[in-house]
């Protein structure tokens, strides 16, 4: 079996300095340094879980480029790139690019004039690909990808600014596992959800706020920022390993443990294979 490959960012550039989600504000700065020892510490947690972790390399000017999620969806050797909707962002399309053409994956653009945010709003759980769109992406880019992999897409409306990313309120743990944050979907989003995924758990709002959603799956392992105490019991109680681990430094720019990395080996691996 593979080892589960990871892609992450130093945060060496890393800061506040533009607000595109309600979680952003220029006026509440990261701290620096106690950002790097938190993804660092992050880093070292799934490097213990046995992941292989490889890093691009951080870009002056660009400080969201530490959320690789963002970047593409991968696809066994496919890649679709990111077309991010906020031009602050759309600087990271040419350096993900590179690093994935440089260790040979197939890189794809979305279909044209569609925003796509990568596995930030693409998610399979089993074969079907989860897409969030409305904040980020669009739904009938969604489907384009979708044909352009073969593979079935279920898009998800997000109704909610603050869980702007499907990744923020939905996460699956395996092909027939997930949680997530009802509030963030519609109704319609909701039985979707709920027909489409045997064991659905759902997240409390207090604890999705702190990002509960928004988990690492390495094999049993699940990681995730501090102060998700319930959704740690539960998953204990599901056979998982929850770790936390302190993100309060990336929260500010309204992501946490997943949006801090790209599984390259496949996000359809994601959760299982271990
Ligand atoms: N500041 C970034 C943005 O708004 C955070 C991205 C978080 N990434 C994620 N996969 N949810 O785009």
């Amino acid at each position: 079996m593979n080892k589960p490959h990871i892609l992450m960012c130093p945060p060496v550039h890393y800061g506040i300095e533009y607000e595109i989600n309600p979680w952003m504000s220029t006026e509440r700065q990261a701290d620096h340094g106690l950002a790097n020892h938190q993804w660092q510490a992050l880093r070292q947690i799934l490097l213990d879980a046995g992941a292989m972790i490889s890093d691009v390399q951080p870009v002056a000017g660009l400080p969201d480029l530490v959320f690789t999620a963002n970047s593409a969806i991968v696809f066994g050797k496919r890649a679709v790139l990111a077309r991010f909707k906020h031009e602050q962002r759309q600087g990271e399309e040419p350096h993900f690019r590179r690093w994935l053409e440089a260790h040979s994956w197939q890189v794809d653009e979305p279909p044209a004039d569609f925003s796509f945010e990568g596995a930030g709003d693409a998610l399979f759980c089993g074969d079907t690909l989860y897409a969030g769109y409305r904040q980020r992406s669009d739904a009938s880019g969604h489907q384009q990808i979708g044909e352009m992999l073969g593979v079935r897409v279920l898009p998800l409306e997000l109704v909610d600014p603050y869980y702007y990313h499907l990744d923020t309120c939905f996460c699956p743990l395996a092909p027939d596992e997930a949680i997530y944050l009802p509030a963030a979907f519609d109704d319609y989003g909701q039985r979707v959800l709920a027909e489409s995924i045997p064991k659905l758990h759902s997240v409390e709002e207090d604890e999705a706020k702190s990002f509960a959603c928004n988990a690492v799956v390495v094999g049993k392992t699940v990681v995730t920022n501090i102060g998700c105490p319930e959704l740690h019991a539960m998953l204990r109680s599901i056979g998982f390993d929850p770790i936390e681990t302190p993100l309060s430094e990336f929260v500010k720019a309204g992501g946490s443990a997943k949006c801090l990395t790209l599984r390259l080996d496949g996000e359809e691996a994601a959760g299982w294979k271990g």
